[in-house]
């Protein structure tokens, strides 16, 4: 959806009407920018008020006034930030969220930093970056709107600080994530009505303005690859099948590239093993492993981070009919192994198969990061705050912990184990696809692991986060584009060069 929000940057003391954000401590003392623009009344006012309405400055509270006479403003907007031990590591884009919140729908003067706290122009990104990610609503299908709701006008944000020339330019690269996670979350929350695989495919080829080449299979060159896993699954949808191959070349061409694989059932009814009625409609949001690599590839591209990449999505929908695919069918994968396919439900694992077997062999990636709305096992064990995740590199894992730690996107590691592998040991075939109730987000994850060669990989299984996802300060919609920060900020952490 269109951005709501638009964001500037200036420097303190810029005059305008609308509200006036200021931030306090748990001390509810003013900084010295905020005692500029409020004069010698504002500390008195917002500790009378304070008192008043109990508001005790505590981090990702406000108190919200009418701006005090002789000050330009309509509304005087307090942000506490908390005790100096939460000032001391402020989420920047949780608080900009927080803030975007507090004044949404209006137009708002922020005066960034509190106590003479300094403020970095990397913070002041961080915190636009929350707040247009806050801003966000897919109300594409709405067709009456709220009268009098706030949320018809848009928000707007001057952001106000003495870095703020460096904070407009640091908020470029923000601003190019935030998108990434924009176009995660549309595709998300888009019903498969609308986003079938062409439509899809078609989407993720707008990256081409960006200057990432776009190659889109169809069934035919899908055939001729030996796709069988993959195709064993679409067809019993009419909807045909596609799998996008995406590069993005920012770095020197002898760089070796890194691999993002995406899991993109654009619906999972389940097959002939049909999922019960209950919660089937979340199964639109069964790409989101695909949604989160065109959306991280969109921000590298768009920021031109100096990384090679390939992002490869396998694009189906998963069908009861005639022609579907059943319970003790044995299937061919491009890798030439067999898989008797004991659960139609089981059809991420089938696809990302294929997948991950052509990017390996077409490509040669230095590592391989899938991402799949692959289990419900995984909601059991980890909720809906916290991926999962399974790997065969120390190194890579620890690098996605802390990424994930680092933009709040948070993963757990998860085992593999050969007990796991062999519960997917088949009777007739190479392998089965499920392995039975234990451990079900583990055996999924073997299972992926037999179409991995002697390369670093990382699998994240999305189920839980990449759909129904909760509130947050930085996002109030159904898809939350979960992974684009994360894998944006790996990239940035390590493998960008200079
Ligand atoms: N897409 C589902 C997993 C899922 C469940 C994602 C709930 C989000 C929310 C996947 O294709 C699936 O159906 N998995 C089965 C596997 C089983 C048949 C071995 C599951 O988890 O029940
Ligand atoms: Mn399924
Ligand atoms: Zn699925």
């Amino acid at each position: 959806m269109a951005d709501a929000i638009t964001i500037t940057f200036g420097p303190l003391g810029s005059a305008g009407r609308g509200d006036l954000v200021v931030f306090v401590g748990d001390d509810l003392a003013l900084g010295g920018a905020a005692r500029d623009v409020l004069g010698s009344g504002g500390a008195d006012l917002v500790a009378r008020a304070a008192s008043v309405e109990k508001f005790k400055g505590r981090s990702l509270s406000a108190l919200v006034l009418p701006a005090p006479a002789g000050i330009e403003a309509d509304r005087l907007v307090v942000v506490g930030l908390g005790s100096d031990k939460d000032r001391a590591k402020i989420d920047w884009p949780v608080l900009g969220g927080f803030t975007a919140g507090k004044v949404s729908g209006r137009t708002a003067r922020v005066v960034l930093g509190a106590n003479g706290a300094p403020v970095t122009a990397e913070n002041a990104a961080e915190f636009a970056l929350g707040a247009r990610l806050r801003s966000y609503r897919f109300d594409r299908y709405k067709t009456k709107k709220k009268p009098d709701s706030d949320e018809n006008g848009g928000t707007t944000l001057h952001l106000l600080l003495s870095e703020h020339e460096a904070a407009a330019q640091a908020a470029k690269a923000a601003e190019a994530v935030a998108e990434g996670v924009v176009i995660a979350r549309d595709l998300i929350n888009e019903p498969p009505n609308v986003l079938y695989p062409e439509e899809f495919a078609r989407r993720a080829s707008e990256l081409t303005k960006l200057g990432v080449e776009v190659e889109v299979l169809e069934p035919a060159r899908m055939r001729e690859l030996g796709m069988g896993a993959l195709l064993a699954v679409a067809q019993g949808s009419v909807r045909e099948p596609r799998v996008v191959v995406m590069r993005w070349n920012g770095a020197d061409s002898a760089e070796t590239p890194v691999a993002l694989i995406g899991k993109g059932v654009v619906f999972d009814s389940g097959g002939v093993s049909i999922k019960s009625a209950g919660g089937m409609e979340d199964m639109k949001g069964d790409m989101g492993g695909a949604a989160a690599v065109v959306g991280t590839l969109h921000a590298l591209a768009s920021r031109k981070a100096k990384v090679n990449v390939v992002g490869a999505i396998g694009i189906v929908e998963n069908m009861p009919d005639g022609g579907s695919y059943r319970p003790s069918d044995i299937v061919t994968s491009m890798s030439g192994q067999t898989i008797e396919v004991i659960n139609t439900d089981a059809e991420g694992r089938l696809v990302l198969a294929d997948v991950i077997w052509h990017v390996q062999s077409a490509y040669k990636p230095r590592f391989i990061i899938d991402l799949a709305t692959l289990t419900g096992a995984i909601i059991v064990a980890l909720g809906q705050d916290i991926a999962g995740l399974f790997s065969n590199d120390d190194d890579l894992a620890a690098r996605i912990t802390a990424a994930g730690e680092a933009t709040g996107e948070k993963v757990w590691r998860m085992p593999l184990a050969p007990s796991f592998d062999k519960a997917i040991d088949s009777k007739f075939a190479d392998m089965k696809n499920t392995g039975g109730r234990h451990g079900g987000a583990a055996t999924a994850a073997s299972f992926i692991k037999r179409f991995v060669n002697d390369v670093p990989w990382a699998h994240l299984d999305i189920a839980g986060v990449g759909m129904s996802s909760n509130a947050t300060e930085i996002n109030r919609s159904w898809g939350a584009g979960w992974g684009v920060r994360l894998l944006d900020r790996l990239m940035r952490e390590h493998y960008e060069t200079k």
